[in-house]
Parts: structure tokens; C-alpha cells; sequence
């Protein structure tokens, strides 16, 4: 049996017994105590709403619901075990299942869209990857918002409230592998480096001394200034991922202001008054399923939207916010009219390119995923040792490099810099010692390193809209991949320099060569690499921008500085859909210390704009 298959069966034996033992999570809305009278209702429990929703119920006086769609994390294996990670999507229990619409300069190709479907939200699903972003991203929202309390210097503190630092569990000193004093061991996410060395880890480091201009070593990407090439944070410690559910949900159950309820869909927000001349909606419409009976549930004081940069808007447009015109054609009568909502989608488009491997114990993931004897062991491995230890207990990538193309490239003669600012990153490399496909592809015979490339300043943008009233239809997800003349050269520029970084010296001996799908692609012509990258184009799943932040008078946003929607009483977002711009990092990150500003926003109570 193929291991996925095996796993799949793990997980559903694993998930039914923690179904029957975890009593502080409920599962149906006929079980929220009768009475309550809630503070706040959280829709949504990734990092924005987990975090938000911890917060707020630091205070025992105020009463906070948390609802996920998703069912609970707890005894899930193939979301505890971190090298288990990308069995997690697409298509499991764990994920919204959304596809793209068809990408016009993909070809036309739909390309599958997972999004996390249990509590932690996509923190529960994703590969890992701990990256705050840049300096100039922050500062730009700062500048965006008028506020410079989202300014880097104002919101790093906030990484100290997120953050623990835990050591390898393979016990090797860390020394020149991260930065320690800009990092804290206060906060609830656990955060570690590597905890297994892959072969290729000495030749990635290696690559930054033989070619240090173009691919300079970065101690530690998490400064405000992640050029360069270094070490990969992972939201893991001791072997174990640290989701937004595991870390600020879980062990925060015994409190008894805090409920969280499971397995229920939030269908619109309940106009429920008016108030300050702005109609209020101070209550969320819930069903379990499309056939089951629907609940009104109640805020005194606010809803707050964390579904996600797709299903945030979508909540949004369902309730009456959005766009007038599409919103009325659909058959919902508009209530406050803003035609932005669920525009300015902007995601990051990937490319996998293969490269062989001399020897097979090069290749960690084909390895193991072609040999069942060798998978059953080092599961079992992580099941025997505490703190968890082996390949099972690490995560995918242990390097990941960020880098700007250079600033006398022909490209800026005609096309403005849409990146935020000289530390903010045009591309992305994310290593994976194996064979990895953006289409899926499984693995051909033979060894493989894979160079994921990124491009994480995309000038493209799309859009969210309802394919139809019912709340459960999936939405119409165009983030218009490579749509603009940056995004395909800087992606053809990423392509070429993932091949310049296997030619270093260091790789002699290591590499043979382009391979796999990527093999027989002429790295010499734009049209080849072009039409590679227009062929594989995939996502690194970080949509953003469908609710986007602007200042008070900025009538081109949806909320204002404090995460207000505007135009509404008692609505707030605190997920991805409010960043103006997509942060070149693994936006979770970023997420964490805006919910966690968010909570303080909630708790000191600003005048609105
Ligand atoms: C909750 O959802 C999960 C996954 O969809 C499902 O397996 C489980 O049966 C559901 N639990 C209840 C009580 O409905
Ligand atoms: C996604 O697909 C899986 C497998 O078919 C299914 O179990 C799960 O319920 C689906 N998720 C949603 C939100 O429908
Ligand atoms: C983080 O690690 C500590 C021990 O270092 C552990 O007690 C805690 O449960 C971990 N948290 C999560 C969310 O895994
Ligand atoms: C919700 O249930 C009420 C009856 O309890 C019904 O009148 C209403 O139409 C339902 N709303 C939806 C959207 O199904
Ligand atoms: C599979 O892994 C086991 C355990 O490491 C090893 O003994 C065996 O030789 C491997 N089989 C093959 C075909 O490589
Ligand atoms: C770019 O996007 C716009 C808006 O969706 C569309 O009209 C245009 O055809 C797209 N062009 C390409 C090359 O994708």
C-alpha cells in the first residue's frame, strides 16, 4: 500500500478516539451552553483567530466562542508528525479542497488551492516554514495604514509574544546557525532548527562561500533583512508541530470562558441593528452541513472574521458586504456596498525544478517513500524517542534562501520594483532533498534534489468572488498567476539562478544535472524556461489581500487600521486578507504578530475612523 494510503488509515483510527475523549471541544452548536452570553465570536482558528481568541480570553470576565469549520487537530498523526506534513493536502478531511479558476497564462490549467480545514487552520497543514519577512514589507504597511504602529521597529516585540525557541532534538550546536538574541523563549509557538542533517545541508552552505555575491549566507532571515541564504526556522520543537491550535488553543481549554466549537460553518453575518449611523452585525449565521438546521449565534461586543484570505471575503460578500452589483446579481441583497472586497488576491506561483543525485542515500524522501520497511521504521523512531527524533521529526527544507535581482538588470528600465523596499526578497529557494512536483507528478525512477522557486513579490493580482449564494459552494479563486511581465521574468531569473546555485564547485560529485521533468529544459532560451514555468506554475498556498488595510480616508480599502471593516459596526478581520501587500516571506508569520496587535487593538478599544 502505498504510505499516503497507510497514513490515512492512522489518522482516522487516531481522530476517532480523540472525537470520543476531548470534552472542551465541542462539536455541535446544540451543545454551546445554554445562556452564555458571548463577548466575542471568532470565525476561524488559524493563527488570526487562535491568537486572537487566546488573547481575548486572557480576561476570565469576557466570554469568547472560537468557531472552526474544520474538525480538532488533537490525535491527528500526520499533522503531529512534521515530516508527515505534505500528506496533509490536498483533498484530506484537513482541507477546504478549493481549486483555482482556469489561469490564463498557465495555459488555462486549474491548480489546486488547499487551505487548512481544522483547527489551527492552515497552520495545522502547512510545511513549516518560519519567516517573519522584511523590514520595508512592515514599513510599507505602516506607511499604507497611517499608522506607524504596524512599522517593523513597532511589531517586532510583538515576534517575543509568538515565539519559543527550542533546541534541535538531535543535540548539535546551533552556533552560526541562527541569531539567538533576536529571538525569545516567551512566547507559545515553538520554533527550532533542523533536527536531522540531510546531505546536501554542507554543500547548500558551501554554495554561499563559492558564489557569495550572488548568494550571500544569512546567519539569520528572521532579522528584518532575510537576503540571502541560511538555515530554516521551522514552527516545530521537539519533533512535534506547534499549529496555532497547539500552541495557543489546546493547552488554554481548561478556561472557562473560552468555548470552541468544531465542525460548524459559519454562512453569513446577522445584521442585528444599527448603530453610529453604520448597520451592525453583531451575530454569525452557523450549519453543520448544507442539509442540517442553521443557529444564530451572538456577540455583545464583536465578530471576528479569520476564515482566511478566501473564505474571509467570501463570508463577507455572503452577509451583503461587497460588491453591490455582483452581490445583488447573485440574488443577496447588498447591504454595504464596497467593490474591493475579495479583490486584490495575490499569491506567490512556484515552481519545483528537479536536479539528480549521484548516489541514492542523497535522495532522503524517495528513499523512504519507496521503501515501506524503512517508513514503518523511522515512524517508528518518532513514536519510541521523547523528544522526537530521526527524519520523522524534522521538516522538509533545511535551507531556504531569499534574493533580489540585481538592481542593473535591463528588467528595471521598464518595469517598476514591486517589491517593498531593498530588503524585501524578489525570489524565493526552498530546498527539498528528494523529487517534488508542482503538477503532483509522482517520482520517476531515479534521485533527485528539488529547488522550489518563488516568486515573493508578484505584481499579478486576482480575485475572490461567490460562484452563488450558498455558502456552500466553493468561491471562484483567480489569483491570475504570472500575469504581468515581472512575474515570469522574475521567475525565469529564479529558474537560472537555481541552476547557477547546483553549479557552485561545491556540488561536484553531488549533482548531475537537470533531471526529471525538468531535464530536458533549455535554461539558455526565455521561451523555454518560459514555457516550463507557464507548465508547472503552481502555489506555495499564501493568498492574500482579499480584505486589505487602509488608512481612515482611503476608500480603496476594506478595513481600517485597526482591522475594522469599514462601513459596519462590530466586524473586525485579523487573517492574511488585510495585508496591503503580500509579504515576501510564509505569511503565517506575519499573521501571528498582526492578530497578535489586533488583540491589543480589541483590548484598548481606538476610536473608530
Ligand atoms: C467532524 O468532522 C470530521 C471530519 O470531517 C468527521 O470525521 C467527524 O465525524 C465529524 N464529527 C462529528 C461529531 O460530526
Ligand atoms: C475534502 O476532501 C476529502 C476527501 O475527499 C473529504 O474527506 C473532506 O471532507 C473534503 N473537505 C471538505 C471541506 O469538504
Ligand atoms: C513547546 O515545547 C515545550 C517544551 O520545550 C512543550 O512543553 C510545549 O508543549 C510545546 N508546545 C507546543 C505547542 O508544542
Ligand atoms: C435558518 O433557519 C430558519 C428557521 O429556523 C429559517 O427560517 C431560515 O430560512 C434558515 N436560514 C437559512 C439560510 O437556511
Ligand atoms: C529498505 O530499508 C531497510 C531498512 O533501512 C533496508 O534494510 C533495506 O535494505 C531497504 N530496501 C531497499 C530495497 O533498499
Ligand atoms: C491579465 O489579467 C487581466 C485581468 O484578469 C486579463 O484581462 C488579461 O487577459 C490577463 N493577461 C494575461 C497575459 O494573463
Amino acid at each position: 500500500m502505498h504510505h499516503a494510503d497507510r497514513l490515512a488509515t492512522v489518522a482516522c483510527a487516531v481522530l476517532a478516539l480523540a472525537v470520543t475523549t476531548s470534552s472542551a471541544v465541542l462539536l455541535n452548536p446544540a451543545d454551546l451552553p445554554a445562556h452564555k452570553q458571548y463577548d466575542y465570536i471568532v470565525v476561524g482558528a488559524g493563527p488570526g483567530g487562535s491568537t486572537v481568541a487566546n488573547r481575548l480570553s486572557e480576561d476570565p470576565h469576557i466570554n469568547v466562542l472560537l468557531i472552526e469549520a474544520g474538525p480538532s487537530d488533537e490525535g491527528v498523526l500526520a499533522i503531529e508528525v512534521p515530516f508527515l506534513a505534505s500528506q496533509l493536502q490536498p483533498n484530506t478531511p484537513y482541507d477546504w479542497n478549493y481549486t483555482t479558476t482556469p489561469q490564463q497564462a498557465l495555459n488555462g490549467r486549474v491548480v489546486s488551492y488547499a487551505r487548512g480545514h481544522v483547527l489551527g487552520g492552515s497552520s495545522s497543514i502547512n510545511l513549516m516554514v518560519w519567516t517573519r519577512s522584511s523590514r520595508d514589507d512592515f514599513n510599507s504597511y505602516a506607511a499604507v495604514a497611517g499608522d506607524p504602529g504596524w512599522s517593523w521597529d513597532s511589531i517586532e516585540p510583538y515576534f517575543s509574544k509568538v515565539e519559543h525557541i527550542v533546541p534541535p532534538t538531535d543535540g548539535h550546536n546551533t552556533a552560526g546557525e541562527i541569531a539567538p538574541h533576536i529571538h525569545s523563549h516567551h512566547g507559545y509557538v515553538n520554533i527550532t532548527l533542523p533536527n536531522a542533517k540531510f546531505p546536501s545541508d554542507s554543500h547548500a552552505i558551501a554554495t554561499t562561500q563559492d558564489l557569495p555575491d550572488e548568494f550571500p549566507f544569512n546567519l539569520d532571515s528572521n532579522s528584518g533583512n532575510p537576503i540571502g541564504l541560511g538555515w530554516t526556522q521551522g514552527t516545530y520543537g521537539n519533533g512535534r508541530r506547534s499549529s496555532a491550535a497547539s500552541s495557543y488553543i489546546n493547552p488554554f481549554l481548561y478556561r472557562a470562558n473560552l468555548d470552541v466549537l468544531v465542525n460548524t460553518t459559519a454562512t453569513k453575518l446577522v445584521q442585528t441593528g444599527h448603530a453610529n449611523g453604520r448597520p451592525a452585525f453583531r451575530a454569525v449565521e452557523v450549519k453543520q452541513s448544507s442539509t442540517s438546521r442553521n443557529y444564530t449565534l451572538h456577540a455583545a461586543t464583536e465578530i471576528i472574521l479569520s476564515a482566511g484570505a478566501i473564505n474571509t471575503p467570501k463570508l463577507l460578500m455572503l452577509s451583503g458586504i461587497g460588491p453591490g452589483p455582483q452581490l445583488h446579481s447573485l440574488g443577496i441583497a447588498p447591504i454595504v456596498d464596497n467593490s474591493h472586497i475579495g479583490q486584490h488576491l495575490v499569491d506567490h506561483p512556484r515552481v519545483s525544478n528537479q536536479f539528480g543525485v549521484s548516489r541514492p542515500e542523497y535522495d532522503i524522501t524517495d528513499t523512504i517513500g519507496r521503501n515501506t520497511t524503512l517508513f514503518d521504521a523511522l515512524l517508528q523512531e518518532w513514536q519510541d524517542t521523547q523528544p522526537h527524533r530521526g527524519f520523522f521529526a524534522n521538516g522538509g527544507s533545511n535551507q531556504v534562501g531569499w534574493f533580489r535581482i540585481p538592481q542593473d538588470d535591463p528588467i528595471w528600465d521598464t518595469v517598476k520594483d514591486p517589491s517593498t523596499g531593498p530588503t524585501s526578497p524578489h525570489y524565493e529557494f526552498l530546498f527539498r532533498p528528494g523529487f517534488a512536483s508542482t503538477l503532483g507528478t509522482p517520482a520517476p525512477p531515479g534521485n533527485f534534489l528539488t529547488v522550489n522557486t518563488v516568486v515573493v513579490a508578484p505584481s499579478s493580482s486576482g480575485s475572490v468572488t461567490l460562484a452563488s449564494a450558498d455558502p456552500f459552494d466553493p468561491p471562484l479563486i483567480d489569483p491570475n498567476f504570472l500575469n504581468t511581465t515581472f512575474d515570469i521574468y522574475a521567475l525565469r531569473t529564479a529558474i537560472r539562478a537555481a541552476a547557477r546555485f547546483l553549479s557552485a564547485p561545491t556540488w561536484e560529485g553531488f549533482i548531475t544535472g537537470q533531471a526529471g521533468p525538468f531535464a530536458d529544459v533549455d535554461l539558455s532560451s526565455d521561451d523555454a524556461v518560459d514555457t516550463w514555468a507557464r507548465a508547472q506554475v503552481s502555489t506555495i498556498w499564501h493568498p492574500v489581500g482579499t480584505a486589505r488595510m487602509g488608512a481612515c480616508g482611503d476608500e480603496t480599502s476594506v478595513v481600517d487600521p485597526d482591522l475594522r471593516v469599514k462601513g459596519v459596526e462590530g466586524v473586525r478581520v485579523v487573517d492574511a486578507s488585510v495585508f496591503p501587500t503580500i509579504p515576501a516571506a510564509h505569511p503565517q508569520a506575519v499573521v501571528y504578530v498582526f492578530a497578535e496587535r489586533a488583540a491589543d487593538l480589541i483590548k484598548h478599544g481606538r476610536p473608530a475612523c
